[in-house]
């Protein structure tokens, strides 16, 4: 064959008069394809560079990256973006043989342009249908800007707030994290990948990322099989479940052998058990990390057992690229690993619709009429509005009135922008944000707004105290916003220290002493520790890092405009000594029964077992009532679904949003089982004295266990349902005899 002819020739040849479905048709054109690729340009499609050094001025571009794009060396870019970047680079790459067009990848984490709340926020909604919509947007706006792919969700499964990356997932509870993982992918992609509105996702860190030891990034993880199964597996297979294109595998290593090295976790579980016909792609350089892992001897055996491993694109490590054509030859790398990862790839570009015009995500028009389309304004908005945790307020001081007149805003953060984006920005201007002195600004056009910084996050300078004081004791109400830079949690931004930087809790206790109340509003990536300010401030508002409309999302709160619906979706320790705290711990053989006696049990002599706030908890300006718990049936069969119902109610004097929460303890089993797992939630919108009839369901999955010899099980015996409005405040209580 003319192996110069027209790819897509050849390719629509060997389609003349079929009509086979989709699916097949494109297995079929992946076949044709790769019968014309020599086994160098098969393992080009294995390799992905970072477009940092092939855009920008031309004394900055490397010219063997973009030789290895001609040659057709390339299957996908990581950070090159924007209409005019892609169609330059994907001209290069069509230049090449075979004319394979390339995938423009890029960390899409909370929103491209328009600036989303960072996804630990958005998980403290509980609403899956904003957390879609978030991805959605992500999704419109950067496909119109060239890209196909996204590395995000991060669905690792955090119990360790002293890890940076906590910011980037849904939190430590595994039903919550699946839910959400499975939202975020279809908000993504849509429900089949091919229109030009929707890219392609990735479930990342593949696996057990999220339970580094000590919190500190890129650290080992050893954990048992079945902590692997129970707790950190399931959002991923929701993801895949949910059709998402490809997975990300990890820095850390799982039990001795790392993430992206690891058969067990890429070939047996991905490939074999879940059958995912997507493709994985390793993490930045992690190929070659395996080297100092100690795992490999050089670049070639780390080749070697990544590719033998399950791992298909290698980001960043020129591993592939340097070494895998060299091991085929030698025997040491049978070629059908190398066949099945491009075949993946290929199915993607085809998926894309990439073969029939590799330009048709780099669209100008589309870029400028969907770039900062001011109806995603609204949409960050109510997703900030209800990524919002209340945390304490106190005789009612929230929400403060209109018709103030002199309002003291304190603190660093009050009119901090940038801070507000949070980690893992790409594409936003920070200009657009609404800081909370704006927010509030516009809200109170009448009243005198003060704003002194006081302190500052990275410094231990108190000569703004005094002002700050003085600002406070004028003022009829003083709010204060406090917490961490944006620099502060994402990718190796461990702290071993998770309390407010600088000499903010000084500041704190120096304007609480002025006498007038408090409030004070807290931004971070993470849960913080703030004892005093948990203690003594009037109230607390917990509200992560926001995005673009953050400020007026706080200045609703404030203001009422926006009753609080957030829930925390990880724990809040009292201190870092408590870590790892999470709510659905063992009991042990001896439990604090009673806070006062701690004798002989398992406890801290110096602070208590629980947290500062649990799991599931946050505050409204109403109050919710729950009652009347049914049961389907109290002596259910292993295979029937069990239907939990109650009345929620709501008893306050405005209209508001209750997360109403079901979890489960199997009593006794042949494994001890958690003191409770969350199994569903709804989140319930009630005016004031309405109430609504709602129903969990107890599937037989959710009743499973992961026994390390027999897989997932279930045994018979008796389980509590508890139903109420935090892993700590049950409401309802009964129980089922599984037969
Ligand atoms: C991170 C990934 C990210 C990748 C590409 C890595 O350092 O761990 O989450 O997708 O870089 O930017």
């Amino acid at each position: 064959m003319n192996k110069n002819l027209g790819l897509s020739f050849l390719i629509s040849l060997a389609f003349v008069g079929q009509v086979h479905a989709q699916r097949k048709t494109i297995t079929q054109r992946v076949d044709s394809v790769m019968k014309l690729m020599t086994i160098t340009e098969k393992i080009g499609q294995l390799n992905q560079y970072s477009g940092r050094e092939v855009t920008g001025p031309a004394s900055d571009r490397k010219n063997y990256l973009l030789n290895d794009i001609k040659n057709g060396m390339v299957g996908s870019m990581l950070n090159v973006k924007g209409v005019k970047d892609t169609r330059e680079i994907q001209a290069i790459a069509l230049q090449s043989r075979l004319k394979i067009p390339l995938l423009f990848s890029l960390d899409v984490i909370h929103g491209y342009k328009t600036v989303f709340p960072i996804p630990l926020a958005e998980s403290a909604s509980w609403d899956l249908d904003i957390i879609k919509q978030s991805a959605q947007v992500a999704a419109e706006e950067s496909a119109a800007s060239g890209i196909h792919w996204t590395f995000a969700p991060m669905v690792d499964i955090a119990r360790d707030p002293r890890w940076g990356r906590v910011m980037e997932g849904a939190g430590e509870d595994t039903y919550l994290g699946a839910q959400i993982a499975k939202a975020r992918v279809l908000g993504f992609q849509g429900e089949k990948l091919g229109s030009v509105d929707r890219i392609m996702a990735c479930a990342k860190h593949f696996a057990a990322y999220g339970a580094a030891m000590a919190g500190r990034d890129y650290n080992p993880v050893d954990i048992s099989k079945q902590q692997l199964h129970e707790i950190y597996l399931p959002p991923f297979k929701a993801a895949a479940d949910a059709g998402v294109a490809t997975f990300m595998n990890s820095f850390n290593t799982l039990n001795g052998v790392p993430a992206t090295g690891n058969a067990y976790l890429q070939r047996q579980i991905l490939k074999g058990d879940w059958k995912y016909k997507g493709f994985v792609v390793s993490d930045w350089g992690s190929i070659k990390e395996m080297i100092p892992w100690g795992f490999a001897k050089n670049l070639s055996e780390a080749s070697e057992k990544a590719i033998v491993a399950g791992s298909d694109m290698d980001m960043e490590s020129e591993a592939y690229k340097k070494e895998l054509e060299k091991l085929v030859k030698a025997g040491k790398v049978d070629v059908k690993y190398i066949d099945e990862a491009v075949r993946r790839i290929l199915q993607k570009k085809f998926e894309l619709g990439l073969f029939d015009d590799p330009y048709r995500f780099s669209d100008e028009k589309r870029e400028q009429k969907v770039m900062n389309d001011p109806k995603y304004q609204s949409i960050t908005k109510a997703a900030a509005q209800k990524s919002i945790v209340l945390l304490k307020n106190t005789n009612q001081v929230l929400p403060l009135s209109k018709s103030l007149k002199n309002i003291a805003l304190i603190g660093p953060l009050v009119n901090a922008k940038r801070d507000q984006a949070g980690s893992w920005v790409v594409y936003a201007d920070t200009a657009n944000i609404v800081s909370v002195y704006e927010g509030v600004k516009q809200k109170l056009t009448g009243a005198k707004i003060g704003f002194s910084q006081g302190a500052s996050i990275t410094d231990t300078s108190t000569v703004d105290f005094s002002n700050a004081v003085k600002m406070a004791k004028n003022a009829d109400a003083v709010v204060m916003v406090l917490g961490e830079n944006w620099e502060m949690s994402g990718e190796a931004k461990s702290r071993t220290d998770i309390g407010l930087p600088g000499k903010q809790e000084a500041l704190f206790n120096a304007v609480k002493a002025t006498g007038k109340p408090v409030v004070v509003v807290l931004m971070a990536g993470r849960p913080l520790v703030f004892n005093d300010i948990a203690a003594k401030a009037d109230a607390i508002i917990y509200a992560w890092f926001l995005g673009d409309q953050g400020g007026n999302a706080i200045a609703d709160v404030l203001f009422g405009d926006y009753n609080p619906s957030g829930k925390l979706p990880i724990t809040f320790p009292r201190n870092v000594g408590q870590i790892p705290i999470f709510y659905n711990h063992y009991n042990t053989g001896r439990p604090v029964t009673k806070p006062t006696d701690i004798r002989y049990k398992s406890a801290y002599i110096d602070a208590p077992n629980d947290p500062a706030y649990a799991f599931g908890y946050g505050l409204s300006y109403t109050t919710f009532a729950y009652s009347d718990l049914k049961l389907s049936t109290n002596n259910p069969q292993k295979n029937e679904t069990v239907k939990v119902s109650f009345t929620l109610s709501n008893t306050g004097k405005v209209a508001g949003e209750e997360v109403a929460q079901l979890y489960l303890q199997d009593t006794f089993a042949s494994v001890v089982r958690p003191v409770k797992a969350l199994k569903d939630f709804a989140k319930v919108k009630l005016n004031p004295g309405e109430s609504k009839l709602i129903t969990f369901e107890i599937t037989p999955d959710k009743l499973a266990f992961y026994d390390e010899q027999k897989g997932w099980i279930t045994e018979s015996g008796e389980f509590k349902v508890m139903v109420g409005g935090a892993s700590n405040d049950i409401k309802l209580k009964s129980s089922f005899e599984l037969k």
